[in-house]
């Protein structure tokens, strides 16, 4: 007999798709769970650290991560930057290559997202992607938790709508889509659309629509979606973008066009007034503090789910 058991294979999160339809399913119960008290405690991670890279700025991500690690027992090294060889150009493959020296777990955010592409092909242990210019991953795991608290554990009978910008966050709705078959239609303003081969992959897999029409995508919704107009590293386009997006900002006569049940989510940051009014971000369709609070509950099943 033999106490020998075979590694684990390693396991990267940088894109939704990097789990299955079920390891979906099951990272949201196990978050939804933890988030009603049962299970997490017994610092399932004590012993552990996690580096997390930021090369953008944050404050849900940040704080949700730092406090996830120590809520699972493990500790957490911040790296930004200011004060790290990574902001004077050292490369992704040989952060990767030290840091999987010293730590567990890389969580990074950053602009291109060959860059999480590269520091995973180099890491010798998980990395998770927490926003790129590609995607937003982490931010679905809170969203979906949000769906499913409103609406029940299975979301393929329901009808989301994304109104504005393309973008990364838009990106991710795109894969969650494609994983869970629940209808999703966007309203872009032209030149604007999601990525062509995430939207292709999506709408081989599930009902999705592309529209220019916000009323259009918002027919029936259970939920509506939207983000800042400018996402971080576009501050340049602010201008130009403000006219474009202008007859997508979401307001209550929008909502009106929803399902009677809909709910209004936004990732945040959020500008009221531009992407969204304050009628409606603060009125009482909004869960906008259930997705923040979400996640922490659903990174930490991740996080379970990558390094237990
Ligand atoms: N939604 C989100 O990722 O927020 P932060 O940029 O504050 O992390
Ligand atoms: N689309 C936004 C999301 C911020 C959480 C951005 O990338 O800036």
């Amino acid at each position: 007999m033999t106490d020998f058991l075979p590694p684990s294979p390693l396991r990267h999160f940088l894109e939704l798709t990097d789990l299955s339809r079920s390891e979906l399913l099951e990272v949201l119960a196990l978050g939804r769970r933890l988030k009603s008290g049962e299970g997490g405690g017994g610092r399932p991670l004590g012993g552990r650290t996690m580096a997390l890279i930021f090369r953008k700025h944050s404050t849900r991500t940040r704080v949700s991560f730092e406090v996830a690690l120590h809520q699972l027992g493990a500790h957490s090294i911040f790296l930004s930057d200011r004060d790290t060889q990574i902001g004077r150009g050292e490369s992704m493959a040989d952060t990767a290559r030290v840091l999987s020296g010293y730590v567990d777990g890389i969580m990074i955010r950053t602009f291109e997202h060959e860059e999480v592409e590269e520091l995973a092909a180099y890491a010798g242990i998980p990395v998770i992607n927490s926003l790129t210019d590609r995607v937003h991953p982490c931010q679905l795991l809170a969203d979906l938790m949000v769906l499913q608290e409103e609406f029940g554990e299975e979301l393929r009978g329901l009808r989301v709508a994304w109104v504005g910008d393309g973008n990364n966050v838009a990106n991710s709705w795109l894969n969650a889509s494609a994983l869970l078959g629940f209808e999703l239609r966007l309203a872009v303003p032209e030149g604007c659309e999601p990525d062509p081969g995430i939207l292709a992959r999506a709408r081989a897999a599930a009902p999705v629509t592309l529209t220019r029409d916000p009323v259009e995508a918002v027919a029936g919704a259970h939920a509506v979606n939207t983000d800042v107009w400018a996402s971080m590293g576009q501050e340049a386009e602010v201008e130009r973008r403000h006219a474009l997006f202008r007859p997508f900002q979401v307001t209550s006569a929008l909502m009106e066009e929803a399902d009677p049940s809909a709910v209004f989510l936004h990732c945040l940051p959020v500008h009221r007034g531009e992407e969204v009014t304050p009628e409606v971000i603060d009125g009482p369709r909004s869960r906008v503090f259930s997705q923040s609070e979400n996640r922490l509950h659903g990174q930490k099943a991740l996080l379970l789910h990558l390094m237990t």
